[in-house]
């Protein structure tokens, strides 16, 4: 069948029989090919245009999604399309979908419609889907169905295949689509184009194996892989040797990375590997779960210069009866042992949470012991949701889901907590002199330049744009709730 294929190709006109020979089986080389390949066709149209052809990349979500994006970018950039900031003007729209509450999926459909009219007036106009949401099957049921006018749709485990999938719509008139179920491949050194040139974010693990009754995640992320260490490292000596001072690692569940490499190694491990590149000034890391943050880690975290002083711990309930029907695998008493634990060994550390109200089964009772929780840890901030009923988990299906009016009204109570909390804990640090860094111009006042702090609040102080990307030292003048003024000393 391949053979007669191939065949099939030369008798048509020699160039195409080469493309098909030659395409390479092999990647990341066959993505190059495609670049190439869809580079040819975008000129061609670009030139029936009589103008360059351009793209705009919506990312929802978390920063897992955001460094998708990066490499959508990445991709595009070379095949010759150019950035347009403004989704109406621009030739490709791409949407990098969230599906981890129902209202990220609303907005989605919502916007589709409008784009869908846009693309009425555009003759050059393409529209991409990708991302969480696509690994649903009663969503592509419904643009199959209902938005045919999308042009692509491909998922979460083969968004390493974009060149190719955007060269084959190039190449035809048909709505192309591809979801895989799962996958245990991880494809290195494609092109990435990074948002900001001082930071990046950096992918250590994909996909996670938690399965926390409520979420999602694990269903249209897949089983959890971690990249091989010296990947890692060798991205990141190169982000470094491209100005990078400042990394996020990134996965699901950072605390379990390497239990499924051929030779396992710990995430305390990967970070002291990091922290020896020279040049590179601040490690990050989300997220953390509770159930696996190792006193290794915390030793780790303890003695280094450059992990930053900000831990993102999601408790999301106080309740250990919840946090057992949530399959978080803690209790309420373990998580504050683990918090005080954190602290002592990096006493001026920032925590911060994900906290979510209204799981089925929550009582006035449980959702006490969340403020209880919230009271005690004292976080710098928190992320707080309503519990979104997501189809496919187990939770969708469990009794007592929560009426609405309660779930707002705890919501609104513990919002109330959360923020009044922050404020004091912000201003611990008024009068402070501390090292910020410098990340772009303020958006109010454009005398200001706006920096991140290690524990990742923001400071605002005079200055210009040659400081970003530089770290510099600043007192923290006045506490403003969430951030900071201040000026360079
Ligand atoms: N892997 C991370 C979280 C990823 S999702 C972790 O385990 O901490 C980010 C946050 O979204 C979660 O921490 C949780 O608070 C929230 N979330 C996930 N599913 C949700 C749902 N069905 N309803 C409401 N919030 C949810
Ligand atoms: Fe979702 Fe839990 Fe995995 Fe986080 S750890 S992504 S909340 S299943
Ligand atoms: Fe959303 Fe997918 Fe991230 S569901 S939160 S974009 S992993």
């Amino acid at each position: 069948m391949e053979e007669k294929k191939i065949k099939d190709q030369i008798d048509q006109t020699e160039k195409a029989a080469i493309d098909e020979v030659l395409i390479p089986t092999e990647e990341p080389q066959r993505q190059y090919y495609f670049i190439e390949k869809a580079r040819r066709d975008l000129a061609e149209l670009s030139a029936k245009a009589g103008r360059p052809l351009t793209f705009c990349v919506t990312t929802f979500g978390c920063q897992m999604n955001a460094r998708d994006s990066e490499k959508l970018v990445g991709i595009l950039e070379q095949v010759g399309y150019v950035e347009e900031p403004e989704e109406e003007k621009a030739d490709f729209v791409i949407y990098n979908t969230c599906t981890v509450r129902e209202n990220a999926n609303q907005r989605v459909y919502g916007r589709l419609g409008q784009l869908g009219r846009a693309k009425k007036k555009n003759p050059y106009m393409m529209i991409g889907l990708c991302g969480c949401m696509m690994q649903e099957p009663h969503v592509v049921e419904k643009l199959k169905k209902s938005y045919r006018f999308v042009d692509l749709i491909f998922g979460t485990h083969n968004i390493y295949k974009f060149a190719e999938l955007l060269a084959t719509r190039l190449e035809s008139e048909r709505m192309v689509i591809d979801i895989w179920k799962d996958t245990d491949k991880i494809v290195e050194d494609l092109p990435v184009e990074r948002k900001y040139s001082f930071k990046s974010g950096v992918n250590i693990m994909f996909g996670c194996n938690n399965f926390c009754s409520y979420c999602i995640v694990p269903y249209v992320r897949g089983r959890e892989r971690s990249r091989d260490p010296k990947a890692i490292i060798r991205e990141i000596e190169r982000l470094v040797e491209d100005g990078v001072v400042e990394v996020m690692l990134l996965g699901q569940n950072v605390n379990s990375y390497g239990k499924t490499l051929e030779e396992p190694m710990t995430f305390a491990r990967l970070l002291k590997e990091i922290e020896k590149i020279d040049g590179l000034e601040r490690i990050r890391f989300m997220t953390s779960h509770p159930k696996d943050l190792s006193d290794e880690l915390i030793e780790v975290m303890g003695n280094s210069k450059k992990i930053c002083k900000h831990l993102h711990l999601p408790v999301q309930s106080g309740s250990s009866r919840i946090l057992q029907k949530m399959n978080r695998r803690y209790t309420k008493e373990q998580y504050l042992t683990l918090v005080d634990k954190i602290r002592t060994a990096v006493p001026d550390i920032s925590l911060t949470t994900d906290i979510i109200v209204g799981f089925p089964g929550e009582t006035e009772e449980d959702f006490q012991e969340t403020l209880d929780v919230v009271r005690k840890v004292r976080y710098d901030s928190a992320f707080t949701f309503i519990y979104s009923k997501r189809s496919g988990t187990p939770a969708a299906v469990m009794e007592d889901q929560v009426p609405e009016e309660v779930v707002k009204d705890r919501f609104n109570r513990l919002l109330k907590e959360v923020q009044d909390i922050s404020a004091e804990v912000c201003a611990v640090h008024e009068g402070t002199v501390q090292t910020a860094l410098v990340e772009c111009r303020n958006d109010h006042d454009e005398r200001l330049m706006t920096g991140r702090l290690s524990n990742n609040l923001l400071v605002h102080f005079p200055g210009d744009e040659s400081l970003i990307g530089k770290l510099v030292e600043v007192s923290l003048d006045e506490c403003h709730g969430f951030y900071y003024m201040g000026k360079m000393v």
